[in-house]
């Protein structure tokens, strides 16, 4: 028979820590009036991580910045199919449609990018999520799993549209060296956090969680995708694979966010958590700015063996240095190539693009809204 103190101790007290033990053997025996006074939540008490608070209660909002950029996203929605793709597939079957340089960029692109999403979302999914005791970032974090999710279908309805060889593209991570160097240094910071014997609560574990955080937002999403997104707009820019293009530029202001919330996701780690940012800690993540320029140059190189679409690989170099530099002192790092300028000015124009501006004007068909819903 149930007592009071067996009822205290059910689902709502076992998985309010997502899975972390709360609270002494005392306090969950504390009597019955008391009980429910104690469990309220206030927002002051709540923390990025190792937070005591109560994780499936969103209010009180002490993040504001993470439910906006929630409610941002979710006003973003969009699906893969809704873009017509007809004249990318006539283009792509021409024998004279592309040259074979620009054929080698679109196989390359989807290469990275089939696999890349997947490994986002395994990361969001996985790893991250479990450790972070926000319940406003949590919800982010939801809704930027699904995102990358459609990311991954619409990589998979260009391949399938163009009818490539699946196999090729998407073993291109483990058969492209260029690519699989890219996945190879990212895959460690990844499996780190997704050990299930790893938890947060020491300054080294601790590091270790930011460490990945700075490593997903600032090198993956907000570094290693640059190279790959120009090159598909600029095709686009001329007119060619348009409806890719068009998919590409959903993308990028899906992933323009996420980097974004990333940045304020680890700023606020680091504002609650002083103490992990140390001298040795910063030089760590500077050199892996430095690797992860390197290796995209390197994927720069091996896509563009010549110039291409009025690029070429050393114009990235000077680009890569611009983003790097970027994501540096958004996280209060010193910028590490100094006076670079950015040699794609359209490229910023592209991550502000307002929904309602179709820019390919390729768009045929409305996803079902709820206003749609038939329950016959
Ligand atoms: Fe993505
Ligand atoms: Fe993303």
């Amino acid at each position: 028979m149930l007592t009071w103190d067996d009822e205290v101790k059910t689902p709502s007290q076992n998985f309010s820590q997502g899975g972390q033990q709360q609270g002494s053997p005392q306090e969950l025996r504390a009597p019955a009036a008391e009980a429910p006074q104690s469990r309220r939540v206030s927002a002051v008490d709540k923390r990025i991580i190792n937070g005591k608070t109560d994780v499936n209660q969103l209010v009180p909002f002490k993040y504001k910045w993470a439910w906006e950029k929630y409610l941002a996203t979710c006003a973003n929605h969009w699906m893969p199919q809704e873009i017509n793709m007809t004249r990318d597939i006539a283009l792509w079957k021409d024998p004279n449609g592309l040259t074979e340089d620009e054929r080698r960029i679109v196989k390359r692109n989807l290469g990275f990018f089939v696999t890349a999403d997947s490994l986002a979302a395994n990361n969001i999914v996985l790893g991250t999520y479990r450790h972070i005791t926000a319940p406003e970032c949590r919800q982010f974090l939801l809704r930027q799993a699904f995102e990358e999710a459609i990311h991954t279908h619409a990589y998979q309805y260009i391949v399938e549209s163009l009818g490539l060889d699946e196999g090729e593209i998407f073993n291109a991570y483990n058969e492209i060296a260029s690519i699989r160097d890219k996945d190879q240094f990212l895959i460690p910071f990844i499996d780190a956090i997704m050990d299930p014997a790893f938890v947060t609560g020491t300054p080294e574990a601790d590091q270790t969680l930011l460490k990945s955080l700075i490593v997903f937002a600032c090198l993956m999403e907000g570094l290693f995708f640059y190279v790959g997104f120009t090159q598909i707009l600029a095709l686009g820019r001329q007119n060619k694979m348009v409806g890719a293009a068009e998919q590409y530029q959903y993308i990028l202001r899906d992933e323009s966010m996420h980097c974004n919330f990333g940045i304020d996701l680890i700023n606020q780690l680091k504002l609650e958590n002083p103490h992990l940012w140390t001298t040795a800690f910063k030089a760590e993540i500077t050199a892996l700015f430095h690797q992860a320029v390197d290796l995209e140059y390197r994927y720069a190189e091996d896509t563009m063996p010549r110039g291409v679409l009025g690029m070429n690989a050393s114009m990235f170099k000077g680009y890569l240095r611009y983003i790097a530099n970027r994501r540096a002192t958004q996280i209060g790092l010193e910028a590490l190539f100094p006076n670079e300028e950015n040699p794609f000015p359209w490229m910023s124009e592209m991550i502000d693009l307002k929904k309602e501006r179709n820019f390919f004007e390729t768009r045929v068909i409305e996803y079902q809204t709820g206003g749609a819903l038939s329950w016959d």
